[in-house]
């Protein structure tokens, strides 16, 4: 049987997951309705994707009967609203990179998901890549001896993206790109929480954080460092380094298809989209829809790649790093 998605939100990361879910068997992913706030945004996407069901509301995604699970591609001031309608409507839902603004908003959705009893994972896709599983797999099985440092940096000009820079469209670069640097180091470190936090940056004139650099301190002098730019364009790469070798992550270090291992490069290509994308390497979030599928059909409410533990310390650290910053959305008042 086909996991049957359902999609909200008509934007570029929603027409990208759908090109991804293209490359994956039909008779195991089906898209099968869409939602926007405008119906003709919607009627528009599905003629566009071939989607059998338009809705005008995010409401009627959530009562039609005939969806595994709902795929949350809109902004991220907007996933707390999207992720507790789902949730108390029973649906099961994968939804995009930041869960939400603060921890208190994370906190929230996974209450309710553990509450409505649905599975629930917020779309790390990087996660889900075979580079990544073959990271978890040397660290496992202790390849690099004990790491002691990770660098890991994310940087691009997006300044004239107003969803970017914007506070109400929840910009700033911590939440939008540095996620993606904090996510392998909290893998790396297995989820640790740091000891220390130590974080410093650039503000821009909307109160947003347009470059961040984070130092984290782990138990047993382990270390990391992040950073991340809405300004610059970084060498966006990794590396993990361990008292017995080192793995390096090169660019894109959020969707890489190569790994150098001890100086020896593997290649990981992705298959070729059916149609043009809004961004690098989409077709990568073939993985994590995989994941998905595969933890609704054991009946598993959390995936143990990127379980709710995991959202809600990348929600704590974000918190943490925001605040040295001095970033603060409208949701931290609330
Ligand atoms: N995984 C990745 O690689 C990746 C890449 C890019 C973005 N993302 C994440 O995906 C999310 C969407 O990013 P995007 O670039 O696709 O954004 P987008 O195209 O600008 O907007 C996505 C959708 O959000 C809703 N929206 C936009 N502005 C809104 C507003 N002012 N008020 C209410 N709703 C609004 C709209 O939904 P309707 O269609 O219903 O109107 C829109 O179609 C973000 O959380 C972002 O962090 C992830």
């Amino acid at each position: 049987m086909a996991t049957r998605w359902g999609i909200c939100g008509t934007g570029r990361i929603s027409h990208d997951f759908i090109v991804a879910l293209e490359t994956l068997p039909a008779k195991e992913h089906q898209v099968v309705a869409v939602a926007a706030r405008k119906l003709e945004d919607a009627r528009e996407f599905a003629k566009r994707h071939n989607i059998c069901r338009a809705y005008g509301g995010y409401e009627e995604l959530a009562r039609d009967p005939a969806i595994d699970v709902v795929y949350v591609g809109v902004i991220h001031p907007h996933h707390l609203s999207a992720c507790l309608l789902f949730t108390n409507a029973k649906k099961n839902v994968l939804c995009e990179k930041p869960l939400a603004m603060n921890t208190k908003e994370v906190q929230q959705i996974l209450a309710s998901a553990k509450m409505n009893d649905v599975f629930f994972m917020e779309a790390v896709w990087t996660r889900f890549f075979p580079a990544f599983v073959e990271i978890r797999r040397l660290l496992t099985q202790e390849e690099l001896g004990e790491v002691k440092m990770v660098r890991a940096e994310f940087g691009v000009p997006l300044t004239h993206k107003p969803r970017c820079v914007q506070k109400e469209l929840g910009g700033g670069a911590l939440l939008d790109v540095g996620i993606y640097c904090l996510q392998l180091i909290s893998m790396v470190y297995n989820g640790e929480k740091p000891e220390c936090i130590q974080a410093t940056g650039v503000p821009l004139e909307t109160g947003v954080d347009e470059t961040v650099v984070a130092t984290l301190k782990y138990s047993k002098n382990r270390l990391a460092v992040l950073t991340c730019s809405l300004r610059m364009e970084l060498p966006n790469d990794a590396v993990i380094v361990g008292t017995k070798g080192t793995i390096r992550v090169p660019y894109p270090v959020w969707c890489p298809t190569s790994l150098v291992v001890n100086g020896k490069e593997t290649q990981y290509p992705l298959p070729e989209p059916c149609l043009p994308l809004n961004f690098t390497n989409s077709t990568g979030m073939r993985y994590e829809a995989e994941e998905v599928r595969q933890c609704l059909l054991k009946g598993l409410k959390q995936s143990a790649v990127m379980s709710h533990a995991d959202s809600l310390l990348l929600a704590e650290v974000e918190d943490e790093i925001r605040g040295q910053v001095g970033v603060v959305y409208s949701q931290d008042c609330q």
